[in-house]
Parts: structure tokens; C-alpha cells; sequence
């Protein structure tokens, strides 16, 4: 089996040296644990590091906030852009309606654009940042669900190494998602935690190869994530 190693400082170690080629891994948490970061530095680092070209998909409104939050870090993605090794998507679901008909029109053009660009840059890696912003558009809840389940079966199909994100509130360390979807459908699953002044991550799902069992302790710092593997968080100190 294939592996491909996400290039996060230190994460590699907890999967066997990197997440099995092909996988879809989903990293959940709550508001402000990292998880933007996180697929924002696989995408990043596939391209620098492997030569991988990678696709970040957002659905943050505001494409201004994506480029900010990267020149946070000390990463060059300007130079990335241009040789097409990194190329950054808003999907355009503002503005959907409200019947589940064209709701799943839109979805699937979305899905078909994304399709082409990761012929055009020839995408070994796909990020999402983050399903949970489909429940500001859709707002029945079964609608919704049934829209997440099939967006997330779909990139699946695409076959590339994809990390997707979710947002957790309400402090349930078992929650994964905000609708109980993603977790089900994904190969993987990776938990953040912010118990400050704490951060954690925990891998508890990885389809495919051993992982380690217990959380570790990271930081975030100028240049991204920093996990130590060998520094062990007791799971009882994660609330
Ligand atoms: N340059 C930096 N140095 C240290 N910590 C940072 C830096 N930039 C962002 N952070 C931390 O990362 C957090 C945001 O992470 P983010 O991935 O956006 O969270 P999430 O997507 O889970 O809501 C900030 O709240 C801050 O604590
Ligand atoms: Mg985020």
C-alpha cells in the first residue's frame, strides 16, 4: 500500500509514516483547535515538500481571509500558485435555494468543477475547509444530512488522498461532527483539542494501517503545526 505522508511535523509518526494513498480523513474539532491550519499546511506541504499538487477548497466567504491566514505562516504559496503545484477553490454555494432539487443541482456542478481542476493540476491531494459551513445554507436538518453524505461519498470518488474538516461544539470529546455524517463515510478520523493551555490530537480512526492510541500534544507555531509524538496526553485531561 501506498502511504502519503501529510508533511505535518510530527503527525506522520502517529500513522505508520502517513496516511494510506486514496483516503478521505476527516479532522474535527472545535472553533479555534487547528483544523484550517491543518489542511491548509497538507496542501502546503505536499506541494513543497512531495511536489504533489494540491487542491484547498474553502467555503469561507471571504477569499481575503484565506490568503491572510496563510501569510500568518511562513509559507510561500504565491510561488506554489504560479508553477500550479497549489490552487485554492471557494465553492460557490451562497445563494442556494431552499428545495432539495436545485440544492443537489448546485452541489453537483460544484462537484464537477472541482472534478476538472484536479485533472487541470493533475491534484494528488484535496482539502475542504469545512462541511459544517453547508448547514448555514441548508437548513432542514434531513436535507442537510442527506446533502453531506453525498458530497462527502462523492469527493471520495474523486479517488485522491483527501482531508476534509468539521467543526464540533458543545465540548463532547466522542463528537466528530456537528450532524454525526462525516465521521461514518471517512477512512480516518483525527480529533483536535483545545483544553487550554493545552492542544491535543488524537487519531481515532485510520482505515488501513496501525496508528497510535492515544492523544498527543502539539503547538501552533510560525510555521504551523508542531506534534510531539512522544509527549502523551492522558485522555482524562481532555475535556
Ligand atoms: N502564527 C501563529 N502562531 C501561533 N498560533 C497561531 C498562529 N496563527 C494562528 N494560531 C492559532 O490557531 C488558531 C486558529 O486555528 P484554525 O485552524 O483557524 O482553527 P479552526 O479552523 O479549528 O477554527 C488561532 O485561534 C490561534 O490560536
Ligand atoms: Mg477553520
Amino acid at each position: 500500500m501506498n502511504r502519503v505522508p501529510t508533511g505535518i511535523t510530527g503527525f506522520d509518526e502517529l500513522v505508520d509514516g502517513g496516511v494510506p494513498e486514496g483516503s478521505s480523513v476527516l479532522v474535527s474539532g472545535g472553533p479555534g483547535t487547528g483544523k484550517t491550519i491543518f489542511a491548509m499546511q497538507y496542501i502546503y506541504e505536499g506541494a513543497k515538500t512531495f511536489n504533489d499538487p494540491g487542491l484547498f477548497v474553502t467555503l469561507e466567504t471571504n477569499l481575503k481571509n484565506i490568503t491572510w491566514n496563510m501569510q500568518n505562516f511562513n509559507w510561500d504559496i504565491k510561488m506554489l500558485q504560479d508553477q500550479n503545484l497549489m490552487k485554492i477553490y471557494r465553492l460557490n454555494i451562497a445563494g442556494l435555494g431552499n428545495d432539495a432539487k436545485s440544492i443537489e443541482e448546485q452541489i453537483s456542478k460544484e462537484l464537477t468543477i472541482i472534478s476538472k481542476m484536479v485533472d487541470t493540476i493533475d491534484a494528488k491531494r484535496l482539502a475542504l475547509d469545512s462541511t459544517t459551513a453547508f448547514s448555514v445554507w441548508i437548513r432542514e436538518e434531513g436535507l442537510l444530512r442527506h446533502i453531506l453524505f453525498k458530497f462527502v461519498n462523492d469527493l471520495k470518488d474523486l479517488g485522491i488522498t483527501t482531508v476534509l474538516t468539521a467543526e464540533t461544539r458543545g465540548g463532547n470529546k466522542y463528537m466528530f461532527s456537528s450532524h454525526g455524517v462525516e465521521e461514518f463515510i471517512v477512512d480516518g478520523v483525527v480529533a483536535l483539542y483545545f483544553t487550554p493551555p493545552n492542544r491535543s490530537v488524537f487519531v481515532r480512526k485510520m482505515r488501513g494501517t496501525n496508528h497510535s492510541k492515544t492523544a498527543h500534544a502539539f503547538e501552533i507555531t510560525s510555521d504551523g503545526f508542531l506534534i510531539r509524538p512522544k509527549d502523551e496526553i492522558l485522555w482524562s485531561s481532555i475535556k
